[in-house]
């Protein structure tokens, strides 16, 4: 318990720093949740026509969640699974921005590489494939990730499965002004201005 209490801390800890924020700030670019859907990750990032920082942003929100698993694993697959549980509730409600975080789709993949390659490469090809062909990253995430625990159950990883599915529902729940706007008809599409 101890363990898994640390691990969780650990996982919060990096999983609250803001990227986006932080990284369109030291650019000069003002607050980014003044930009586009308000959002801090990097799908928004890139409507301010930086891509450089867009890359940025979602490495960095990626690798906390990766270096937050990695470094708790010594202590188990639970304080392994508890760090990503931590680090994707960092990011979606990080104290420093009054608890208003991100929806969570880089650090679910960064998580998720650090835990189960396989899938997260499953993740990365799904969401590749949906952003391509309909140049909407929200519905390339909602697919991808709704995928994710199947692909852990078929792997063999129940617990990891169990997690993922949690992490998929609070990421859907983000994304509900995002469904709305899909199904209106209404959300933005990548490199639209
Ligand atoms: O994955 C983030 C993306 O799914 C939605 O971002 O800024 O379009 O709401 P945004």
């Amino acid at each position: 318990w101890p363990y898994l209490a640390a691990a969780l801390a650990i996982g919060y800890a990096l999983g609250s720093i803001p990227f986006g924020v932080v990284l369109t700030r030291l650019a000069g670019l003002g607050d980014l949740r003044r930009v586009g859907s308000g959002n801090i990750g990097a799908t928004n990032v890139l409507r301010t026509g930086h891509k450089g920082l867009a890359a940025a942003t979602l490495l960095g929100d990626a690798l906390k969640g990766t270096v937050a698993v990695l470094i708790c694993a010594r202590w188990g697959t639970g304080a392994a699974l508890a760090a990503a549980l931590g680090a994707f509730l960092g990011h979606l409600f990080p104290v420093w921005l009054k608890f208003r975080g991100g929806k969570g789709v880089a650090t679910f993949l960064g998580c998720l590489i650090a835990v189960e390659f396989v899938a997260a490469l499953g993740f990365a090809l799904v969401w590749l494939l949906f952003a391509f062909i309909t140049r909407f990253s929200s519905l390339a995430a909602l697919v991808a990730s709704a995928l994710t625990p199947v692909a852990l159950l078929a792997l063999g990883s129940p617990h990891s499965a169990a997690l993922f599915a949690l992490l998929t529902a609070l990421l859907w729940w983000k994304h509900r002004d995002n469904i709305r706007r899909l199904l209106a008809g209404e959300e933005s599409r990548i490199g639209a201005k």
